[in-house]
């Protein structure tokens, strides 16, 4: 469940996402597509800002349900309330965007080749990918795998994510990290999110059992995730 108060899913304020976005370098009728939209508002900036033309794909139900809210004055959206391998889309997009959500071609890190493959094949020559993804910073302690059930395997290094998607034909045109402060901002949320929902219904199991998870989540983020786990924006050209 994604944390209130915060317009993505991931360790980012919306001025670096605008900024992001506009490296696209989209024009009006563009194609995007987006896996693992979310609440859709990534497409929503570029519909406004662009004129696209966004295709968003994501099989949280309630997630999609927010996406469909959105009334971009520009452009058009259209949500798929399904997973990825379960929608049939039309090659040649303009670009591709993929943020927190490359588990959606399979578990990490083994499927990072051809998540990087499948984004490929859905643009254009030349089009572009926008890939946010996790990354160790150094290797994970085992008491900080031990607090958050984290694995090893499941993180490679930013020089490894680079590397994945050069053997997959893409030029990497631009990186940047999560800062501290959003890395801050992003898990407060989720802590956050658990308290109020907690305070709201004190009895309810699964709101006291969610907060004691993001409590432990949250120590184990100060303690050793800060500066263990980033988190990296990948630009990347076909
Ligand atoms: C961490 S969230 C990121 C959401 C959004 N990209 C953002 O940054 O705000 C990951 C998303 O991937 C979606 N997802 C998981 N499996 C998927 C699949 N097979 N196909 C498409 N999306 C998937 C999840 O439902 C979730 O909304």
């Amino acid at each position: 469940m994604p944390a209130d108060g915060i317009p993505f899913n991931a360790p980012a304020t919306r001025q670096r996402i605008e900024s992001l976005l506009a490296r696209l370098q989209l024009q009006p009728g563009n194609r995007v597509v987006d896996i693992g939209c979310g609440r859709g508002e990534m497409l929503h900036i570029l519909a406004e800002s662009c004129a696209i033309n966004g295709v968003g794909i994501d099989p949280d139900e309630s997630e999609i349900n927010i996406a469909r809210r959105l009334q971009p004055s520009r452009g058009s959206l259209t949500w798929h309330n399904a997973k990825v391998q379960d929608v049939t889309l039309e090659p040649g997009f303009d670009a591709a965007i993929c943020i927190g959500a490359a588990h959606a071609f399979g578990h990490l890190p083994e499927s990072l080749p051809r998540a990087f493959e499948q984004l490929r094949a859905m643009i254009r020559d030349r089009g572009r990918i926008l890939i946010g993804l996790g990354y160790w910073m150094q290797p994970p302690s085992q008491p900080y795998l031990d607090a958050t059930g984290l694995e090893a395997g499941e993180l490679l290094t930013h020089e490894a994510n680079i590397a994945t998607a050069e053997s997959a034909g893409l030029k990497c045109i631009h990186t940047e990290a999560s800062s501290p402060a959003e890395w801050n901002e992003f898990e407060s949320a989720f802590l956050r999110t658990a308290q109020q929902r907690a305070a709201k219904s004190p009895n309810d199991a699964i709101a006291i059992a969610s907060l004691k998870h993001w409590q432990s989540w949250n120590a184990a983020f100060r303690q050793w995730g800060h500066h263990t786990m980033g988190f990296a924006f990948y630009l990347l050209e076909k």
